[in-house]
């Protein structure tokens, strides 16, 4: 099926400003093969510069699992998750939040300890 858009919810934490997550709405434009790392690339380059994201140093091949998350509840890799109609997107579950959809990576616990 074809789509003109879709609407992608997508999970909020800034800790420096927010009490509580909360999940803000956006319109994407739909793309045959489209990911949900490509929706959440199309949000912070024309909708939303303040989402914070793995992308940067991100394969998009599904090999370096910075991208994991979950969609509609479902956990995986975002750069892996083919978007077929309104989604929500959100961090894996159980792990700490640095900001919106970025959280405490065992490789970054290992970095901080001396
Ligand atoms: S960006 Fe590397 S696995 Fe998704």
């Amino acid at each position: 099926m074809k789509l003109d858009s879709i609407k992608a919810k997508v999970f909020r934490f800034n800790p420096d400003e927010d009490k509580e997550p909360h999940f803000r709405e956006y319109d994407v434009p739909w793309e045959e093969n489209m990911t949900a790392m490509d929706v959440l690339d199309y949000i912070y380059q024309h909708l939303d510069g303040t989402l914070a994201y793995y992308d940067h140093a991100a394969c998009k091949l599904g090999i370096c699992a910075h991208c994991l998350g979950r969609v509609n509840g479902r956990p995986g890799l975002l750069c892996q998750a083919d978007v077929s109609a309104d989604m929500t997107i959100e961090p894996p579950a159980g792990k700490t939040i640095i900001r919106d959809l970025v959280f405490q990576r065992k490789d970054d616990e290992k970095e901080a300890t001396p």
